[in-house]
């Protein structure tokens, strides 16, 4: 099932804009996993993630983050991507003039370590982009338009959820990928990333509120971050009791 990779975070403290947010976070995924991370608002879910990516304006304090022995706390966030890690932002944010299959060529451009091969070149990439654009229902159409400019909140979080697909990273970090999409894009976004988990044994750190999106993308484990510390882990059962008990009990 899994291939062999692991992302482990030890101990990681992450403040933003000066305040301290992540306060000592443990966590240990390996490839083909899905950890899903509940937590009330204002929690630190989304500092997390960017603490993982290395999003500039959040800064690690403490802890490490190793993907498969390698320390990323320290190295920018295009480093990390080039490492296997890969981040979906809960607001993605618009990039004028700067088309999407251009990003995927330049993310996938063979970096001197590995042979180009057929998937890679421009024709390949087109090709994985509509395969992709079908998987989830996205408008090929928007293949052409600069990244997430004029799309709506929806379409943009299916926009991430294709570049997953045609990136095929080992990690990723999604951010509330569900908000915003209506109940049939969240099945088609759940069940490209269930498969995923299968077809390369990707390795899923998922940020929701929603339990909604865990009946097509089962948790392996699931995380309640409350005030920067991961309170209580369980099985996907505790994410059904989230739903009915709320934080309270934190
Ligand atoms: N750049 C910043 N400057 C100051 N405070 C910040 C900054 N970024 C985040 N915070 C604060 O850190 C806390 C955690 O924010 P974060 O966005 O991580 O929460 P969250 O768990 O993702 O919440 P939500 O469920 O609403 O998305 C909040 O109190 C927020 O106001
Ligand atoms: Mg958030």
């Amino acid at each position: 099932m899994t291939a062999g990779h692991h992302l482990v975070v030890e101990g990681l403290h992450a403040s933003a804009g000066g305040k301290a947010v992540v306060k000592g976070v443990d966590l240990s995924v390996s490839g083909g996993e899905v950890h899903v991370v509940m937590g009330p608002n204002g929690s630190g879910k989304s500092t997390l993630a960017h603490a993982l990516m290395g999003r500039p304006g959040t800064t690690v304090t403490g802890g490490s983050i190793r993907l498969d022995g390698l320390e990323l706390v320290g190295i920018p966030a295009w480093r990390r991507a080039r490492a296997g890690l890969f981040l979906a932002l809960q607001q993605p944010i618009e990039v004028p003039g700067v088309l999407l299959d251009a990003v995927m060529a330049e993310a996938l451009a063979p970096d001197g370590s590995e042979e180009p091969t057929a998937e890679r070149t421009p024709a390949g990439i087109e090709d994985r982009l509509r395969r992709e654009a079908a998987a989830i229902g996205f408008d090929e159409r928007f293949l052409r338009r600069a990244l997430n400019v004029d799309l709506s909140g929806g379409e943009r979080k299916r926009n991430e959820v294709l570049q997953l697909g045609v990136l095929r990273p080992p990690f990723c970090v999604l951010d509330e990928i569900d908000s915003g999409l209506d109940v049939d894009a969240v099945r088609a976004v759940a069940r490209r990333i269930e498969s995923a988990t299968e077809e390369w044994g990707l390795g899923v750190v998922a940020v929701t509120h929603f339990h909604r999106l865990l009946r097509v993308l089962r948790a392996d484990r699931v995380h309640v971050l409350v005030e920067g510390r991961i309170v209580a882990s369980g099985g996907p059962e505790l994410a059904e009791e989230l739903e009915h008990t709320g934080y309270a009990a934190y």
